[in-house]
């Protein structure tokens, strides 16, 4: 749980630092129930997380990877204390694409989400060019052909704000590289600013501000694990 290695575990140990239910335990084989027994380092309370999840308001300018050679990462911009659970990103989101990242060390939920058979809804704002024709919006929500052929699945366009019609919410179950850009490219569109605001059946913390992030409550958790 982020107290050290195989190595600086077994020196804690034989330092007498670890106690199981008040106990000092200096050997590593004893057993413990990490549900149950009361594990202390020191006097503090060891708590046993398997999996973690964060949302996290992804900033323009850092890419959705673990690890990079020469750019900033979404991992990057985690708390040391966080960092130690090695989160990572869910699917992905372009560098200049802001808006809902959720990190995660669930392998299994991680999948799930981003799995074309879940068909798992994100919502994205997206700022277009121009205005669409009621052709196009049909076209945008009903399969539109990407330029190598794909046609995509049927997605859900809305005005959020009926006096400015260059704003707009796509609802996509998909996940094909440069998605949203690509659908509004193949109605001879550009999107000139993209945020992701929903995963499943969660919204983005309006409060959190670019690069800020927070845990995932038990809630959101489950309601995440129950989607579709
Ligand atoms: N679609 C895109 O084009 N870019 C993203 O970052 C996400 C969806």
């Amino acid at each position: 749980m982020g107290h050290g290695s195989r190595k600086e575990v077994k020196k804690l140990l034989k330092g007498g630092g670890l106690t199981v239910d008040g106990t000092i335990v200096k050997d590593g084989k004893v057993q413990v129930n990490p549900e149950e027994d009361i594990i202390e380092i020191y006097g503090e309370r060891v708590e046993y997380k398997p999996y973690i999840y964060f949302m996290m308001n992804k900033p323009k300018g850092v890419i959705s990877a673990t690890e990079d050679i020469a750019e900033r990462t979404v991992v990057d911009l985690l708390h040391t204390d966080d960092a130690i659970y090695e989160p990572f990103p869910v699917g992905r989101l372009d560098k200049d694409t802001t808006g809902f990242m959720l990190l995660t060390n669930d392998g299994k939920l991680a999948h799930q989400l981003t799995s074309p058979k879940k068909k798992v809804d994100k919502m994205y704002r997206v700022h277009i060019e121009k205005v669409l024709s009621a052709e196009e919006e049909g076209l945008l929500q009903n399969g539109v052909t990407l330029e190598d052929g794909y046609v995509t699945k049927p997605a859900k366009l809305e005005y959020i704000d009926d006096k400015n019609r260059t704003v707009v919410h796509l609802t996509i179950t998909e996940g094909k590289f440069h998605q949203v850009k690509r659908m509004f490219l193949a109605v001879d569109n550009k999107v000139v600013a993209l945020k992701r605001e929903r995963i499943g059946p969660i919204d983005l913390d309006p409060t959190l501000l670019p690069g800020e992030y927070r845990e995932l409550t038990e809630e959101e958790v489950e309601l995440l694990r129950n989607s579709k």
